[in-house]
């Protein structure tokens, strides 16, 4: 079963400018449900242009995303919005923390985003937390944390509305090979318990390894 789907998809930024740049050129790929896809590829390559179309962060130039069969280039801001914090998780940078707040405060961010009450949303940010190994850290700030807990926040946070899919730019890009390894065994049981489908962009080979499905992107296109 596919949940998301790129058709002939194009991303042309600074379109008609001299500095133009075709960073898709007709992509189209399917992420097939409870598994996990990885892109390869070359820095510039594209990979996180496209991990920002499927993550409806950013519209297509030509082509069309679809997620569970609906049409992004249909749905309206508002209800693309719902769909991004409902359904989908990120893990980008974990520059993105907030380093003065605390563990528990930055994994319960997108949680009161939904309107939910703070104490509901920091319970089930600890709850993602000590799912994580994280208990003896609940109320550290960012700022004080190893680079392999930082991830650990990273992945709790893109874990606390329950998402169908989670994308990761790069997730092992600040961290050795042992904590890749960890953070690869830890996704692969979150797939397990939470039905989740995983979508990762990497240059790492034990990341494309680890993937069930992969992709080698070159100048904007699926070359493998
Ligand atoms: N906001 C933007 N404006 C203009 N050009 C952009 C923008 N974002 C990306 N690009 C260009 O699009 C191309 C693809 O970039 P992208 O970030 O998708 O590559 P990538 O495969 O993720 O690379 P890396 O492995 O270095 O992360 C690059 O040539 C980049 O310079
Ligand atoms: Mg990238």
């Amino acid at each position: 079963m596919v949940l998301a789907r790129a058709e002939n998809v194009w991303k042309i930024y600074n379109s008609g400018e001299p500095h133009e740049v075709s960073a898709l050129r007709g992509v189209s790929l399917n992420i097939e449900r409870g598994r996990a896809t990885a892109l390869g590829g070359p820095s510039g390559s594209g990979k996180t242009t496209l991990l920002s179309l499927i993550g409806l962060l950013s519209k297509p130039t030509k082509g069309n995303i679809f997620i569970e069969d609906q049409e992004y280039s249909i749905l309206s801001e508002v209800y693309r919005t719902k769909i991004r914090r409902e359904k989908i998780g990120f893990i980008f940078q974990s520059e993105y923390l907030m380093p003065q707040l605390t563990t528990i405060e930055n994994v319960a961010l997108p949680k009161l985003a939904t309107d939910t009450p703070r104490s509901v949303a920091e319970s089930k940010a600890k709850e993602r937390l000590i799912e994580l190994g994280m208990e003896k850290r609940l109320n550290f700030r960012v700022a004080e944390l190893s680079g392999g807990e930082r991830q650990r926040v990273s992945i709790a946070r893109a874990m606390i509305n329950d998402p169908d899919l989670l994308i990761a730019d790069e997730p092992s890009s600040s961290i050795d090979q042992e904590l890749t390894l960890e953070v690869l065994e830890l996704l692969r049981s979150m797939m397990k318990q939470n039905a989740l489908t995983v979508i990762v962009a990497s240059h790492d080979p034990l990341v494309l390894e680890w993937a069930d499905v992969k992709y080698m992107m070159e100048d904007g296109s699926i070359i493998t």
